[in-house]
């Protein structure tokens, strides 16, 4: 099964403008804790390819929104996001020791302060959305509302529970169901809460509340075919990660092809939610081909 050609180019304009204002923050201004700052901005400025802030600047453009103004609450996704590797990484749990192409924040600073970096990221960004982002304040209340039940159990800590928890009975819908929990609530936050921001009436954006919780299980699919046929230089983590620990993924249980086949039908399915969505989605349609195409 080979994957369709897809026009899969990526918006580094989007990702710049994204990388710029990640640099710029600075958590806490006492001596006594630049090192934790230190640890945070280490993890944070490593590299990654910014996928959810990019995917919230997009659907902010889809909408009609200023994709300038919504910038605090994306990223605040990358911060969250960024917390999640950490303490993903960490020796109790995936005990990996490359990450965006350098050893990870535990290897760097020791697991004491690598868990501390990952919970200060995480009030950081909550703390971010509160004092930057401009709105109507319900609707801003509404994207943190967003945000904060995607990292919440029934999100990504929910889903990182079933990960180090699944046996091998988790069956294929179980799987399914991890991999919305453990990486698709948070990047179909990255779509959901820009258009909570936007204040559209839930009926008016199912199309896209359909494509984005699509793309965030396909994202993972993707995820666990490259944990097999990736590059690690590319990749910038360890090739073979899920193997090593015995990991249920798209491709352990369903076998290589299956999951790349299953990764296409993905793939589709968001790409005919987007269709339905309406607006300006060439951004988010660029973006969709990509998570399919991608090699890191
Ligand atoms: C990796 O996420 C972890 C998953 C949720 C699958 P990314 O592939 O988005 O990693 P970065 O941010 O580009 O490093
Ligand atoms: C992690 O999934 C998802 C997170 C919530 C961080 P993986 O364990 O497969 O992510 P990688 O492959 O280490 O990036
Ligand atoms: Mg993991
Ligand atoms: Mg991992
Ligand atoms: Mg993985």
């Amino acid at each position: 099964m080979s994957v369709p050609r897809v026009a899969a180019s990526y918006p580094t304009a989007l990702q710049a403008q994204v990388d710029a204002y990640l640099r710029e923050l600075r958590f806490g201004d006492e001596e006594a804790t630049e090192g934790l700052n230190e640890a945070m901005r280490y993890s944070l400025l490593a590299g990654g390819k910014r996928i959810r802030p990019v995917l919230a600047l997009a659907t902010a453009e889809a909408i009609g929104l200023d994709t300038a103004e919504v910038m605090p609450l994306a990223a605040a996704l990358e911060l969250i996001h960024t917390y999640s590797l950490i303490h993903d990484d960490l020796p109790a749990m995936d005990d990996d020791d490359l990450r965006r192409g350098q050893p990870t924040c535990h290897v760097v600073y020791g697991e004491d302060v690598a868990i501390l970096a990952g919970d200060g990221l995480f009030a950081e960004a909550v703390k971010l959305v509160l004092e930057r982002q401009r709105g109507e304040p319900a609707n801003v209340l509404a994207a943190v509302h967003e945000l904060v039940s995607a990292a919440a159990v029934a999100g990504m800590v929910g889903g990182q529970y079933v990960d180090v928890k699944a046996s091998d009975e988790l069956d294929e819908s179980g799987l399914r169901r991890l991999h919305e929990l453990k990486t698709g609530r948070l990047i179909a936050a990255s779509v959901q809460s820009v258009l909570a921001l936007g204040g559209a009436p839930e009926r008016a954006t199912i199309g896209y509340r359909r494509f984005a919780a699509e793309l965030g299980v396909l994202f993972q699919i993707v995820d666990d075919i490259l944990d097999v046929t990736g590059d690690e230089a590319a990749l910038g983590k360890p090739q073979g990660s899920d193997q090593r620990h015995g990991k249920r993924t798209y491709v352990s249980v369903h076998g290589l092809d299956r999951a790349r086949q299953l990764a296409v039908e993905s793939h589709a399915k968001a790409r005919t939610a987007l269709a339905e969505a309406g607006g300006r989605t060439q951004t988010l349609e660029q973006i969709t081909d990509y998570i399919l195409t991608r090699q890191t």
